[in-house]
């Protein structure tokens, strides 16, 4: 467990870049700390480390003052991970992993051993073990960097922004990398984000920084989207809302049923001048309104996400999406406004 009793850094110049921290991180946990650019996470970190040093309060780690553990065995308890991977640039991939044993006494073999094995864990593959940092790609890099804090089994890890450098594809399976790790691993981690959604899907518990190094809130992800302790993280998590809730599979949108087809098979839309053709399978093919035609998309599948909804009410032009089934059939029609409203509804539903 890692405490921190009234923990403020003032630096040198006069910057307050931390403001009377408490807080208290339980062993095994992931603490996610969030907030805007200049709060003072990477500082309250790098306390832990004592990469910094706080200018007053104090950090315990497991009960004992870490101001009374000397800096070298502090910081081998310790796994790091930089924004940028911050890999050495002359050393290999396997290499950069294998020096945290090296350095703590393993003989080469050994530590190529266990590098190897690391990299495995955090699915570099084999033949990337001998390239240099710049012929790896950013997510490939990031790997390697998590591999290299992980190697010596620290029981706690430090992550400051680790995936904030890659792609949002990449990021995405990183994210799914690390959740599965927490599977097998049973370290410590504190984990730095300016980005509220990473910190809503990996922590267990999240820190939210606000301007002046102070906390607004210290709860689990679903407490601080339904219970924001005060208007600043309302804002923080209110913002995108809608984005948010998009992921969510919806059963429950409002289906209107379709009418009788026209001679022609083609569907009218309730309420306006619309029609929908289709072809013979009963698939959508056309909007058409005696004026204009356009290609109609796939449709809404019934029952999938609120973003498949949003969007094909949207991308239509009578204001009203074609749902299908499993086949892709139309079956019914969903108007703009109703999946509006479900956008509408409280973050965090089923
Ligand atoms: N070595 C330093 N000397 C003086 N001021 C510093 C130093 N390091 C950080 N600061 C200041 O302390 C404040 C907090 O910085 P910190 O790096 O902890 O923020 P952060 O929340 O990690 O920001 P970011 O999201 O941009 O990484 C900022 O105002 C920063 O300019
Ligand atoms: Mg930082």
């Amino acid at each position: 467990m890692i405490e921190f009793e009234g923990v403020s850094k003032t630096y040198p110049d006069g910057t307050a870049a931390v403001d009377g921290l408490d807080l208290r991180i339980d062993s095994g946990s992931l603490t996610v700390f969030v907030g805007p650019s200049g709060c003072g996470k990477t500082t309250s970190m790098r306390m832990i480390n004592r990469m910094v040093e706080p200018t007053a309060g104090r950090i315990l780690m497991d009960g004992q003052d870490t101001a009374q553990i000397p800096t070298v065995k502090l910081r081998q308890s310790m796994g790091y991970v930089l924004q940028g991977a911050g890999l050495f640039p002359h050393r290999t991939a396997i290499d950069n992993v294998a020096t945290t044993l090296r350095l703590a006494g393993a003989s080469k073999a050994d530590a190529r051993r266990r590098a190897g094995d690391a990299l495995r864990l955090v699915r570099l593959r084999p033949e990337l073990d001998d390239r240099f940092p710049s012929q790896l790609s950013g997510g490939q890099q990031q790997r390697v960097g998590v591999a290299r804090a992980l190697v010596a089994d620290p029981p706690v890890l430090l992550m400051d922004e680790p995936f904030s450098a890659v792609d949002p594809v990449v990021r995405a399976e990183l994210q799914g990398e690390l959740l599965r790790l927490r599977g097998t691993l049973s370290q410590t981690i504190v984990f730095v984000t300016h980005d509220i959604d990473e910190a809503l899907l990996l922590g267990d518990r999240i820190v939210v920084f606000g301007p002046g190094g102070t906390v607004h809130q210290c709860a689990e992800p679903q407490t601080i989207l339904e219970r924001p302790a005060d208007a600043f993280v309302a804002q923080m998590v209110g913002r995108d809302r809608g984005f948010r809730a998009l992921g969510f599979h919806v059963e429950d949108l409002p289906v209107l049923p379709l009418g009788d087809p026209g001679a022609d098979g083609a569907l009218e839309v309730p309420g306006g001048s619309w029609r929908l053709t289709v072809d013979d399978a009963g698939r959508p093919l056309t909007w058409e309104n005696g004026v204009t035609r356009t290609p109609a998309g796939d449709g809404h599948a019934a029952g999938s996400s609120l973003r498949s909804a949003l969007d094909a009410a949207l991308s239509s032009p009578a204001g009203t999406a074609a749902v299908v089934d499993d086949a892709g059939r139309v079956v019914g029609w969903l108007q703009r406004s109703a999946v509006l409203t479900a956008l509408e509804a409280p973050a965090g539903r089923p």
